[in-house]
């Protein structure tokens, strides 16, 4: 089963000083959600934002706020992060120990919840929360920093996530997120990705609209014809 793709920018590589302006500049340009990168320093080297800012995104945009947190210990900030805004969180597999406990307080609070893996993490390790997500994030390059290169092993590790939901009979939206261009994004949707995050690929281009646009005339090419 496949849903319509989607193109999420990440506003990591947004100009902060401009935050809500560059928000409604990429949902006038035609963005399905807005990805919020949450860094702690001691997940992945890099600090951003937490809970305040993502209520600054949820003040200006009506689009889904799609937060992912690169946090170690993420559970005591889970309802912090949902009363400010956010309609779905991901959580990083190498960060909960008590994965199946964060994953149930993120959907009782009745929004989407979802799960990252690393690159070197390898797709079996979700088999056993494949049921109880909504989404599942393929990390396509080491989270920390946005620009970095596609790591291309990615592109396997998505059609065996693809295998896996069909032999469980499990529908999970599967997500990318780094490196994502136009060169890789029709690859990506062929081999099953439903939502795309894509930073530095919009943000650090002149014309939004002229690159979400071309990201997706570039998954459309990739979609299976069936
Ligand atoms: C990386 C973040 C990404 C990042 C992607 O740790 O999770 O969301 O913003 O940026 P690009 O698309 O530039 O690789
Ligand atoms: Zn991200």
């Amino acid at each position: 089963m496949k849903w319509p793709a989607q193109v999420i920018p990440s506003i990591l590589s947004a100009d902060f000083a401009r935050l809500g302006e560059e928000i409604r500049a990429v949902e006038a340009a035609g963005a399905d959600g807005i990805h919020i990168d949450v860094m702690d320093g001691r997940f992945v080297p890099n600090l951003t934002i937490g809970p305040m800012g993502v209520e600054a995104a949820r003040s200006a945009t009506r689009l889904p706020l799609d937060v992912h947190l690169m946090i170690v210990e993420p559970d005591h900030l889970i309802p912090e992060f949902i009363d400010r805004g956010a309609d779905s969180i991901t959580v990083h597999i190498e960060a909960c120990p008590h994965l199946h406990r964060t994953i149930q307080r993120i959907k009782k609070r009745g929004i989407q919840a979802g799960v990252a893996i690393n690159p070197a993490t390898p797709v079996t390790s979700v088999a056993a929360i494949l049921g109880e997500i909504d989404l599942l994030l393929l990390m396509s390059v080491n989270p920390g920093f946005g620009g970095q290169d596609f790591i291309p092993s990615v592109l396997g590790k998505v059609e065996a996530a693809r295998r896996m939901m069909d032999e469980m009979g499990t529908a999970v939206r599967i997500e990318v997120d780094g490196g994502i261009r136009e060169t890789n994004a029709g690859r990506l949707r062929a081999a099953g990705v439903d939502l795309f995050v894509v930073g530095s690929a919009v943000f650090n281009q002149p014309d939004y609209k002229a690159a979400i646009a071309a990201l997706r005339v570039a998954i459309e090419a990739g979609r299976p014809s069936a």
